[in-house]
């Protein structure tokens, strides 16, 4: 019997690598598609270490016609998986086209193939930034949406898009997944999140001071109306998003509709939580100094699963020790991150 194949677009980058790893262990096999914009070609290698056997790739851009209606025409896709997209939210501001184009004309067309070939089951990387601002916290999914920069608007436009496709036509399964703070790595330290350049958020950033790529953690503000006057997240582990992936693909693949969930702890971490339980784990000292607050920064937020735990039974499992050891582990075993000025980008498949 030919293979079916879950099309998991963006899937050699952060999130899209670790939930090809959960759907694989769940039995299902991921085809994925990456320009490789912000990844790298080596992280298939790493993938074959931990499934046992190479996802096939197809090197291509996610806003591509021709090649869209090629891979559904090539493959037996069942389901797809959208990871692909930009994410920078300071780059978002300087260079909207961009994102709008990347984020809301990918979605768009790839939405468009799907259509054409007879997939409707999607499952869609969403943002809590669609929140912005939340009036309180824990942020239900009935928030409002308040997004605040360009990344958010796009995320917020693709989702209300896809709630039109549904309407269009019932027979789609679409799931809107909200992630709030994804952190982490595979335990076996062989896959994690590769930044580009100096990096703008938290974790990353703490483990680069651990391995000593860079001197000191600046603390962006100790000033808000939080138990440490530092930033409350919703940190949570890449392993246990991409298990929240599999459990809303199943779901939806049984429930045609369209589903809405927030995938967080439920539980929000400070600055200094985050820094503090770094060093513990990793028993690496974080420098860091306090400096003042960074323009757009939200005081504090954090998710209210329950619909999540109520409707797929799926609830975050780790917590932020694993959050930090698994970091830890992924950065000091690959203190360059592959060294990204020597990467081969030759192991595409054609179609
Ligand atoms: P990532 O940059 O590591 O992964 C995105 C992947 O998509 C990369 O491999 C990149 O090369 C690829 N890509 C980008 N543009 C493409 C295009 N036009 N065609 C084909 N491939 C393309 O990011 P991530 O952290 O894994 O995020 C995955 C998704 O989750 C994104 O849509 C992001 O907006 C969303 N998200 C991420 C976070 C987060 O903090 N990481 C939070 C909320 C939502
Ligand atoms: C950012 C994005 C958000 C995205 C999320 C992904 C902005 C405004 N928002 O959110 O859209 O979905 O990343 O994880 O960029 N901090 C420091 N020092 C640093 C870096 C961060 O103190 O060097 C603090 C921040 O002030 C914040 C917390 O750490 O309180 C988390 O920051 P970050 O990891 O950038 O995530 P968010 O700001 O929540």
């Amino acid at each position: 019997m030919p293979s079916k194949y879950i099309l998991v677009t963006g899937g050699t980058g952060f999130i899209g690598s670790h939930t090809s790893i959960a759907l694989a262990a769940a039995g299902y096999i991921p085809l994925l598609l990456d320009n490789f914009s912000n990844s790298d070609a080596r992280v298939l290698q790493r993938l074959n270490n931990i499934i046992g056997t190479t996802p096939k790739l197809v090197e291509g851009d996610v806003r591509d016609t021709p090649l869209l209606a090629k891979l559904f025409g090539d493959y037996d896709i069942t389901g797809v998986m959208h990871f692909a997209g930009l994410k920078a939210v300071g780059d978002s501001v300087a260079d909207p086209l961009s994102y709008y184009d990347v984020n809301v004309c990918g979605t768009v067309n790839l939405a468009r193939a799907m259509k054409a070939s007879g997939v409707k089951t999607l499952i869609f990387s969403s943002s809590a930034t669609v929140y912005g601002e939340p009036e309180s916290s824990p942020i239900p999914e009935h928030a409002p949406f308040a997004p605040a920069n360009p990344y958010g608007q796009s995320k917020a436009m693709s989702e209300l898009i896809l709630a039109d496709l549904h309407k269009s036509d019932p027979t789609w399964r679409i799931a809107r997944l909200r992630y709030f703070n994804p952190v982490g790595a595979h335990e076996s330290g062989l896959i994690g999140e590769l930044p580009q350049g100096k990096p703008n958020n938290l974790m990353p950033f703490v483990s680069q001071v651990a391995v000593g790529i860079r001197e000191r953690l600046t603390v962006h503000g100790n000033d808000y109306p939080t138990p440490d006057g530092t930033g409350v997240r919703d940190y949570v582990h890449v392993m246990d998003l991409a298990e929240g992936h599999v459990a809303a693909l199943r779901h939806v693949t049984d429930n045609p509709g369209l589903l809405t969930l927030n995938l967080g702890t439920g539980v929000g971490a400070s600055v200094l939580d985050v820094v503090n339980t770094f060093e513990r784990v990793s028993g690496r000292p974080v420098a860091r100094d306090m400096g003042p607050r960074r323009p757009g920064d939200v005081p504090a937020y954090w998710a209210d699963p329950s619909q999540a735990l109520a409707t797929l039974g799926w609830k975050a499992k780790r917590g932020l020790d694993e959050m930090c050891a698994d970091s830890w582990r992924w950065q000091a075993l690959n203190p360059d991150a592959y060294d990204r000025r020597t990467r081969p980008r030759t192991t595409s498949t054609a179609v």
